[in-house]
């Protein structure tokens, strides 16, 4: 809490640094965005140039409170019942208000914009301070893993960039991304919010997007979120050489190998909870990395938020393209 007042001392200089047409990273309860001045694409054009990021990829319209995200997109009553769970880490792509005036390089050009309202109070705060919703992607460059702490963006994006400490997030993986069409509800991305959560609001199954479906969504390359050391998923144990990312009781083959052949080794949550290894993720990931040239990974359990985790990791594990 002495974090965030601290850093609550810090919003009117962030704020006006956006309505400047700069960028500044900050926190959410998922992982660390970096921010622009949604309405200006002058502003918007440094995102995409900070992170290398490819034009096509629509960015996400984050917004402090529900009726700020109402200017930006157009709210069915069903969109509005998914919207109860703001503030939060659901992203809703809706039809987009042209006269809210978000930047095309914000929708890459698309009739639909991702809003949503994140759950943080520092975010919250320099949102409403800067008195526009802010456009921001994951503060990583583009295809590498989403930063969950203040040091990684630093390290990531180097001083170039002010960075609003809120320290490390909460959820640790991005928000759910939910495309609402009429009554279709179909899930964009897993993330921080599991889809037994969304559909026990909906009492229905939500659908999925068909990986190939261009609408699918836009951004999502098989190669994400990558680390430079490569990845052996559902592996019961690591092989010599090989770093150690292990979920739940540690199996005896890993506890019996001789020390000098067990790498480096972490656990996402050895209690077996999937909240602390989403939590746990990209930040292990990030330190494994810096010390391996190879990562086995534990099998992780496919329910609630193990479909993020699970996504996550096929995209860090998949041939660079
Ligand atoms: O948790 C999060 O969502 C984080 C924090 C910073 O809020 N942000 C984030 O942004 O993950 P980013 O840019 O890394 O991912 C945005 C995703 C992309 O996959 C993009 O394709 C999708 O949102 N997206 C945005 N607008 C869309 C639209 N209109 N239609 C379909 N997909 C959209
Ligand atoms: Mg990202």
């Amino acid at each position: 809490m002495q974090l965030i007042d601290a850093q609550l001392g810090k919003i009117a200089e962030f704020a006006a640094i956006l309505r400047g047409g700069g960028l500044v990273a900050f926190p959410t309860e998922t992982v660390y965005g970096l921010g622009a001045d949604a309405t200006s694409s002058d502003a918007v054009l440094k995102i995409y140039e900070t992170k290398g990021r490819p034009r096509f990829n629509p960015l996400i319209v984050h917004c402090a409170d529900l009726a700020m995200a109402e200017m930006v997109a157009e709210f069915s009553p069903l969109a509005r019942t998914l919207a109860a769970v703001w503030p939060g880490p659901l992203t809703l792509v809706l039809p987009k208000r042209p006269e809210a005036g978000i930047s095309d390089l914000v929708t890459a050009g698309l009739d639909t914009v991702g809003v949503r309202v994140p759950d943080h109070p520092l975010a919250l705060a320099l949102i409403a301070a800067a008195g526009r919703p802010l456009a921001a992607p994951s503060a990583n460059p583009s295809g590498k893993l989403s930063p969950t702490t203040a040091a990684q963006v630093r390290t990531a994006l180097g001083k170039s960039v002010p960075v609003l400490d809120g320290g490390p997030c909460k959820a640790g993986v991005e928000s759910t991304i939910l495309r609402v069409e009429g009554d279709t509800v179909t899930q964009l991305r897993a993330g921080a919010m599991a889809r037994e959560e969304i559909e026990s609001i909906l009492e229905r199954p939500v659908l999925t997007a068909s990986s190939d479906s261009p609408i699918a969504a836009p951004g999502m390359l098989a190669s994400h979120y990558a680390p430079r050391a490569t990845l052996r998923l559902d592996a019961r144990g690591p092989r010599p050489g090989e770093a150690y990312l292990a979920f739940g009781i540690t199996p005896p083959t890993v506890s019996l190998m001789p020390r000098g052949e067990l790498g480096e080794a972490r656990n996402l949550s050895p209690s077996g909870d999937l909240r602390e290894a989403a939590r746990n993720l990209f930040a292990m990931l990030h330190d494994l990395d810096a010390q391996s040239t190879a990562i086995a990974v534990a099998p992780i359990p496919h329910g609630g938020l193990g479909e993020a985790i699970n996504d996550r990791l096929r995209r860090a594990a998949a041939p660079r393209g």
